[in-house]
């Protein structure tokens, strides 16, 4: 072994360059709902503030101590190779921090347990000025603190994130950086309503952004008696299991109208979300994508599959620390393989319901 030299990063350079990590502004809170989540938080709120220029995500989840709160801001919280809880969305001990970095220059973090509220803040603009690993702790009495706190005051235990100084998502107060600022807001909804479906329709959690809550989207149009299910596959791979669900999505002409169309279509249209829909531990982290394995078509525009994995095969799968994926090529055969023993099936289903002239739907070559 050579000689050890300690070689400690600069705070401000490194917090700086986390800035970058390829969040958008619907990645990042949905990342910061995990955390709501996995802490078996029932009712999440969300503001975006353009006046005060703050996003705001309280919950009224487990909450953290003190200690649990400080250890919580450290970037790099918990170790990756941990085994965690199949309810548990994270991973890195990274998310919180990096998600709210790549909006804003301040994060604020209030945890409550009992009676006592514990805060924390990142502020970039001071490790800027001292290029140290500090985290501060205000004043509780301080009015930033005290508007905060107001959003637990209903719950014994929750958490308040605070993300200000958004200058990644508000650089001017003009006209068009107002209208971006909304439509920024209904990107994320949108995405919301997707990723988190399946705990929504459990009425395991409800959202609530800017007043208005959340309904679930389901990209497999449950409701439309038209909708096929084909047979569920259940490969156990290295003893991890992954549960492949294939649908073939109604005809438009199955549909009462337009608008139902355009609605099963998703914010992103019927092209944009076909595939697979890759689902860990129930939250949706991929969606609308054949893994480079075929290009997509109009004629693949009813084929979404649901795939199943849990954080138990994160290795396999290559989570990565946006709990996106890398997709190992063994994965993609997995996925080819699947495909052809069901596509048949697929076929034999669109076509048996359909005249074969109608050239939408779903076929694999
Ligand atoms: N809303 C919350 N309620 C309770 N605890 C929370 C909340 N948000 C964060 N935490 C605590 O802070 C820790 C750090 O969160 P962070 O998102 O940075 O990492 P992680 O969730 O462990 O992993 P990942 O990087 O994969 O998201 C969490 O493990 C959890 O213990
Ligand atoms: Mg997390």
């Amino acid at each position: 072994m050579g000689k050890p030299i300690t070689s400690i990063p600069s705070a401000n350079i490194l917090l700086s360059s986390l800035r970058s990590v390829g969040y958008t502004p619907e990645t990042a809170i949905a990342d910061i709902v995990d955390n709501s989540l996995s802490a078996n938080a029932s009712a999440i709120t969300i503001e975006f503030d353009w006046q005060e220029q703050v996003i705001i995500i309280s919950d009224n989840g487990d909450g953290m101590s003190e200690q649990e709160l400080l250890k919580s801001m450290n970037i790099g919280s918990s170790d990756p190779l941990d085994s965690r809880s199949i309810h548990d969305l994270g991973r890195f001990g990274m998310g919180m921090k990096t998600a709210s970095f790549s909006l804003g220059k301040k994060l604020t973090v209030l945890a409550k347990t009992g009676s006592i509220i514990n805060n924390a803040s990142w502020d970039l603009d001071y490790v800027r000025k001292e290029d140290k690993w500090q985290i501060l702790v205000e004043d509780s009495s301080s009015t930033f603190i005290r508007q905060l706190s107001d959003r637990l005051s209903e719950y014994d235990n929750g958490t308040v994130v605070c993300i200000s100084n958004i200058d990644k998502i508000i650089s001017s107060d003009s006209a068009n950086e107002k209208k971006k600022f909304y439509k920024m807001i209904e990107n994320v909804k949108n995405h919301l309503s997707l990723v988190f479906h399946r705990f929504m329709e459990s009425g395991k959690i409800s959202i609530i952004v800017n007043g208005t809550p959340l309904s679930p989207w389901n990209p497999f149009i449950p409701d439309n008696n038209a909708r096929q299910e084909l047979e569920p596959e259940e490969v156990n791979e290295n003893g991890h299991n992954v549960v492949i669900r294939p649908y073939v999505l109604p005809h438009k002409t199955k549909f009462a109208n337009d608008d139902e169309v355009k609605a099963a279509g998703g914010y992103k249209d019927w092209l944009h979300n076909q595939g697979f829909y890759v689902y860990r531990n129930e939250r949706l982290i991929i969606y609308g994508t054949w893994f480079g394995l075929f290009k997509k078509e109009m004629s693949f525009n009813l084929a979404r599959i649901q795939l199943d994995i849990y954080s138990d095969s994160d290795f396999d799968w290559q989570i990565d620390i946006r709990a996106s994926l890398k997709t190992p090529f063994e994965k993609k055969q997995l996925c080819t393989t699947s495909i052809s023993s069901t596509s048949l099936g697929v076929r034999k289903h669109a076509f048996g319901r359909f005249p074969c002239s109608c050239h939408t739907y779903l076929f694999f070559l």
